[in-house]
Formats: C-alpha cells, sequence, structure tokens
C-alpha cells in the first residue's frame, strides 16, 4: 500500500471544493508593501488575516536592530542552545522577558509551537494529569501527545466542568491545567480569574498560552493573566515572537524555583537550532517596545472596535465580543469558501478556518486587525464584506442562513490549519 493512500479522501473532498478562485491554504504573498498591505494574485490587498497585532514587522528600531546583529553575528547559530547556539543576544533576550513579566525565569524556544511542545510535554510525566480546555491550539495538543501524562479535556472556558474534572484526580497526582488567554480562531477570551481560581482550589499548576494576548491586553501588555490580575498565580506563561512581536520564536517565563532544569530535560529545547541572532534582536527590541508603548496598544483596540462594531452593524453574527480578532460566522463551508474568495478578489485577504480548526459546524471567516491599520483601510474592508454578503445572501433582505440546515454541505475537510482536536482523551 502507498502511504500517501491514507490522504486520498482528504484529496477526494478538497477536489469537489470550490476552489476555482484560488486555494486559501496557499495563498502567496508575492510583495510584501507594509504591515496591512500585500500585492496577492497581482492584486493591492489590504491584509486582514495576519496576527501582526502591534504592526512590529515594520517598525524600524526593531529592523536596525536585526540588521546589526546580521551583520555582526551572521545568518544563524547553526547550534543547538545548550551546545554552541547560546550568543550573548539569547540571554539578553531571556533578561529581557524576565524583567517584562517580572519573573525570575525565562527560556527561549525557537517557536511557539515548541514551546507548547517541550513546557508541556516535559512537566507531566506517566503518573500526571494535563487538564486542557477543548478548543486548545493544536501545539498544546501536540504536547499532550508527546508527552505520557493522562489527558483530560474540559469544556471550553467553563470554569464548572474543569472542576468536575479535578474532583475525579487523585489530589497527590502531579496536575496541570493548560489555558490560552485569547483563542485564536473565535478571539474569545478565557475567564481567567474563574478558570485559576478552580485550578488553585485544587492545588493543580496553570500554564496559560498567551501567543495572541501578548501585547494586546494587561496594563503592560502582558497578557489576560496581567488583565485579570492572576499573574501571581499562574505558575508558566507561555508566548510567542510569532504574534505582536512580529518575527519568530517562543518562550516560557516562570517563577518556579527549579524551573531551570528545563533547560537540561525539554526536549524541543534542546534538540534543535536556537534562533538567529537577527530574530533575538528584533524580538528583544519589540519586547522592550512593547512595554513602554500603551499607544500602539490603545490604536489596536480602536481598530478593533470599528471593524467589531461594523460588522455587527452589517448584520454579520461573531464569534466572541470586541478584540483584535473578529471572527465571522458563515453558514456553511462552500459560502464561506466562496465569500472568502470574493474577498480577496475586492482586495481583502481573510483567513478562512474550517473544524477541527474550528470548533464543529462553525465556518470562519477570521479578520485579525493590527495597530498598523488606518480607519479607511477598516472603511474598505466593512464596505467589501458587505458586497460579498449581500451578494452571498449571508446578509441583507436575502439572507438565506436562516434556511440553510446547519453544516448542510458540511463536507469538512482535514485543513492545513488543523487542531489535531481528536489527540486527547477524557
Ligand atoms: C495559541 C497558540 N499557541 C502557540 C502557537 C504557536 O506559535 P508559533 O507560531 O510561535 O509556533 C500559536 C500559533 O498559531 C497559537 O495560536
Amino acid at each position: 500500500m502507498d502511504l500517501f493512500d491514507k490522504f486520498e479522501p482528504l484529496l477526494q473532498a478538497k477536489a469537489k471544493l470550490p476552489f476555482e478562485d484560488g486555494d486559501p491554504f496557499t495563498v502567496c504573498m508575492e510583495k510584501v508593501i507594509s504591515q496591512t498591505e500585500a500585492i496577492i494574485n497581482g492584486r493591492h490587498t489590504i491584509l486582514a488575516g495576519t496576527n501582526n497585532y502591534l504592526g512590529l514587522t515594520f517598525d524600524r528600531t526593531c529592523i536596525e536592530a536585526a540588521h546589526k546583529a546580521l551583520d555582526e553575528q551572521g545568518t544563524g547559530t547553526t547550534g543547538s542552545r545548550v551546545l554552541n547556539g547560546t550568543y550573548a543576544g539569547h540571554r539578553g533576550l531571556e533578561e529581557a522577558l524576565a524583567e517584562f513579566y517580572g519573573t525570575a525565569h525565562a527560556m527561549v524556544f525557537s517557536t511557539g509551537y515548541q514551546a507548547n511542545l517541550g513546557m508541556i510535554s516535559t512537566l507531566c510525566g506517566p503518573k500526571d494529569f494535563l487538564l486542557i480546555d477543548a478548543d486548545s491550539h493544536a501545539s498544546i495538543y501536540d504536547g499532550c501527545k508527546m508527552g505520557d501524562a493522562t489527558v483530560v479535556r474540559f469544556r471550553h472556558n467553563d470554569a464548572n466542568d474543569l472542576d468536575k474534572r479535578l474532583r475525579r484526580i487523585d489530589s497527590s497526582a502531579g496536575r496541570l491545567v493548560v489555558l490560552e488567554g485569547l483563542y485564536s480562531m473565535l478571539g474569545d477570551r478565557a475567564p481567567l480569574k474563574e478558570l485559576v481560581a478552580v485550578a488553585k482550589a485544587h492545588g493543580a499548576s496553570v500554564l496559560v498560552d498567551e501567543a495572541h494576548s501578548l501585547g494586546v491586553y494587561g496594563a503592560t501588555g502582558r497578557g489576560v493573566s496581567q488583565e485579570d490580575g492572576v499573574e501571581d498565580q499562574v505558575d508558566f506563561i507561555v508566548g510567542t515572537f510569532s504574534k505582536s512581536v512580529g518575527t519568530i520564536g517562543g518562550f516560557c517565563v516562570s517563577n518556579h524555583p527549579k524551573f531551570e532544569v528545563m533547560r537540561l530535560v525539554c526536549r524541543p529545547y534542546l534538540f534543535t537550532a536556537s534562533l538567529p541572532p537577527s530574530v533575538v534582536a528584533s524580538a528583544t527590541a519589540a519586547v522592550k517596545i512593547m512595554g513602554r508603548s500603551p499607544k500602539l496598544r490603545e490604536q489596536l483596540w480602536r481598530n478593533a472596535r470599528q471593524l467589531h462594531d461594523g460588522l455587527e452593524k452589517l448584520g454579520f453574527s461573531l464569534g466572541a465580543p470586541v478584540s483584535p480578532i473578529s471572527a465571522v460566522k458563515i453558514s456553511d463551508q462552500a459560502t464561506a469558501m466562496r465569500f472568502w474568495a470574493g474577498l480577496l478578489q475586492a482586495g481583502v485577504y481573510v483567513n478562512l478556518a474550517f473544524p477541527p480548526a474550528t470548533p464543529q459546524g462553525i465556518y470562519l471567516l477570521r479578520c485579525s486587525l493590527s495597530a498598523a491599520h488606518t480607519p479607511e483601510q477598516i472603511d474598505f474592508m466593512l464596505d467589501k464584506f458587505k458586497e460579498v454578503g449581500l451578494a452571498l445572501g449571508e446578509i441583507g433582505p436575502n439572507r438565506v442562513s436562516e434556511t440553510r440546515p446547519a453544516g448542510a454541505d458540511a463536507r469538512t475537510i482535514a485543513s492545513p490549519l488543523a487542531a489535531g482536536a481528536a489527540a486527547a482523551t477524557g
């Protein structure tokens, strides 16, 4: 049997979908013009589906820091952090993160995916329990798969369900509750106060992935843990440099007195090359800017409100209250694809998301905003949402969503955005 035969159903399902306007999962930015504009399919396009929340990818200080490091230290380290891959810059970035969070320890990974993979699979062994939110990111599910702990899923953002599940576990076992600050697909925020209180009442440890909330929430941008005043009860904060920080890499910060042992036992930290010096330099500059730039955050929230309120006014159904992620719910998969293609042809790029990246039966046009968007660009997006939404009957007098049965053509394909939702037990 050919090893690729198992993918045949996926390829056949994909071939039947209306891809005539281009495959949404192989979009090429032919030329990047700025944080918010690119040429796609030869057309000038507004980018409303990046994670460049603060617009720092084109920040002059970050670019100059990267240039300098590139010139002085070369293109890469060619080695692991525990061999030849720790430069002064890596240490400096960890110091900057520890200072930003006010923690004793910070450890930098080569991606946020690896940070989750490493922390989750290493912290919990065969006798331990991992309690994860059902809507967790793929990196959290994969961290569970990689380790030997028993995995228990609780209902999304449901503190009562977490409590119920923790009650069933022997309290002498090691237990880690894994949460996210802001969920990336629907753009809904975790009720961290309640969830963390439940975890702590049971004596469990807590890890919060602030991938999408870093730079976005909290008085100095440290995330939802800061905004909700629970940082002192969160044992591990994981984050990424691939969103508001505008580059690539991941990290974990903690006050746990034995945290440093992770550098010796965490395989996704040990067995991969460290970040290149230019990336380390721009990430360090960005972390410093983030801590002292409330104006960027304020602008991001103004933009987020403009888009969210505008979409609601047009009659779209959104996944969550206002946040920099506005997830527009579309009635079925084929319409979502046509809508996505219509927006792209009109010069607006958003993310298309299906199950299993989204909860079952939910098809989304995921818009994410940046502080760098202008009010005029957001008005342009809203105009295009209106035009395409009216043409496809998702809004307006010909609205058909009520008459379409839920998931009518839900021949759901496993997209490259797959969250790996079937990975957990419990
Ligand atoms: C919640 C969450 N955690 C972790 C990651 C992984 O981040 P990175 O892009 O740095 O691998 C992502 C990225 O999509 C994410 O959304």
